[in-house]
């Protein structure tokens, strides 16, 4: 439980001279930024463990004419990496060397002339003193967009382009990401923004990049299904009659966005058909990169190669090879056990359903979420909608071995993205699981190319 509640009302107004100074070397070369740590980023917080924000800027930013990797004080770029994991309460991140000596992406951002603004945020445990929950949805997602409007009302005293926020995160802050990117500006959290004091600023961004986003939960159970129904594991037959159900539902959500790749991305009632083949087309590109880059897959005789081309994979075979990590369903616990159902309670109930199948099949006295807030968490729900501002850049990542969500889940966000006219980047890494930040380098010169050094 936190101590950390207050009533008091905390000031908007960016302190410029409340700083120290660092210095770290990265790959031989010394990098100096100045540490804004802890700064509360809402008028009236709830928890000031979580609801705030460190920022990190190279000095070069405070001398004059200086410039780092094409960047000044004007132009740089801002990194804004959540620390969500699991849908939990996060500390703000900070530059930081492994044990190896490799930076974190916050670091080697510094590096490359971005200023970090690294928030925190609350969730699904984060508790009042009087016991109440006080990060359930939506509150991640409305603690970092007050994030980013504190930013654009500080705009004038922190360095770096407002214009140009780059969101990053891993699993649920993957999603959170997405979240982010997807809902600038939506009135639907205009409420939650006005209760904690979010400054009066827009909170679009610019671009989103999403490490394996456990998203689109309300679809998760069913995406997860179709790729792995027939892998039972230690499935009980209880569950492998849920996995049946949950795999039949499947084909008809797909329908339902008319996703269209040249042809219309549609599913038959048995999950096979063009969104398939589309979905298998990402696995093909994944191995043929494998085996450029000279890793041996001859062991896999689901993988078809013909004179150093991947041609097929048998899709079956690669869900025996992913396998399963999670039992049906994956997501919307009969017993309200899992983690997403925890996100979706409330400030008394601890966890609800969030799907009509979970809700129905429920083996425990439940309550099924609200549907606005089920809504507001799922960045499918606003992508190109009337009056949002969708991240124009999108970068997502999700491993090929990853189980955690179906790869169709990553494979939907993207379409989606891209046909409603947004520019997208998505890859399935080869041999890679549920992780983030494995290729720094490339996230990089993305995003140099897409904010305009290279
Ligand atoms: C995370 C992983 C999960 O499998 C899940 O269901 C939710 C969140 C995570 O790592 O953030």
């Amino acid at each position: 439980m936190s101590s950390e509640n207050t009533t008091k009302e905390y000031s908007l107004e960016f302190d410029p001279y409340n700083y120290t100074e660092t210095a770290v070397t990265v790959d031989d070369k010394t990098v100096i930024y100045r540490s804004y740590e802890s700064i509360v980023y809402v008028k009236y917080p709830v928890d000031t463990t979580y609801q705030i924000m460190n920022i990190y800027v190279p000095v070069e930013y405070y001398e004059k004419d200086q410039s780092i990797n094409g960047y000044n004080a004007k132009t740089a770029p801002i990194f804004f990496p959540n620390p969500i994991g699991g849908y939990m309460p996060g500390t703000p991140m900070s530059p930081s060397v492994d044990f190896s000596g490799d930076p974190n992406g916050a670091l080697l951002a510094l590096s490359k002339g971005y200023v970090i603004a690294a928030p925190g945020a609350r969730g699904r445990t984060t508790q009042a003193d009087n016991g109440l929950y006080t990060g359930k949805a939506p509150a991640c997602i409305v603690d970092l967009k007050s994030a980013v409007r504190y930013l654009r009302y500080n705009k004038n005293l922190i360095p770096g382009d407002t214009e140009k926020i780059v969101s990053c995160g891993t699993s649920a802050g993957g999603a959170a990401s997405a979240l982010l990117g997807a809902t600038g500006n939506n009135k639907d959290y205009e409420p939650y923004l006005k209760a904690i004091g979010a400054a009066a600023e827009r909170d679009d961004i610019f671009a989103a990049q999403c490490y394996c986003p456990i998203t689109n939960l309300d679809n998760a159970d069913t995406a997860y299904e179709w790729l792995f129904n027939g892998v039972n594991g230690t499935m009980t037959d209880d569950q492998i009659t849920i996995s049946d159900q949950l795999k039949s539902l499947f084909p008809a959500y797909v329908n339902s966005l008319g996703l269209n790749k040249g042809t219309e991305l549609a599913l038959d009632a048995d999950g096979n058909g063009p969104f398939k083949n589309y979905v298998k087309s990402f696995l093909i590109a994944s191995a043929q990169k494998a085996l450029d880059d000279g890793t041996d897959l001859s062991d896999l005789t689901w993988i078809t190669i013909t004179d150093g081309t991947v041609t097929d994979i048998d899709f079956n075979e690669y869900a025996e090879y992913a396998s399963r990590y999670k039992a049906a369903p994956a997501f919307d616990g009969l017993d309200l056990s899992h983690a997403e159902n925890g996100l979706f309670g409330s400030a008394t109930i601890n966890a609800k359903h969030f799907t009509q199948f979970g809700m129905e099949n429920s083996t425990v006295d439940s309550f099924l979420a609200d549907e606005h807030i089920v809504k507001m968490l799922n960045p499918m729900n606003y992508i190109g909608a009337q009056n949002t501002d969708t991240a124009q850049y999108w970068r997502i990542r999700h491993g090929a071995v990853d189980r955690d969500t179906s790869i169709a889940i990553p494979v939907i966000l993207a379409t989606k993205l891209d046909n409603e006219g947004f520019n997208v980047d998505l890859a399935i890494p080869w041999g890679q699981g549920h992780g983030g930040d494995y290729d720094l380098d490339e996230l990089f010169t993305w995003l140099d190319n897409i904010c305009g050094t290279n």
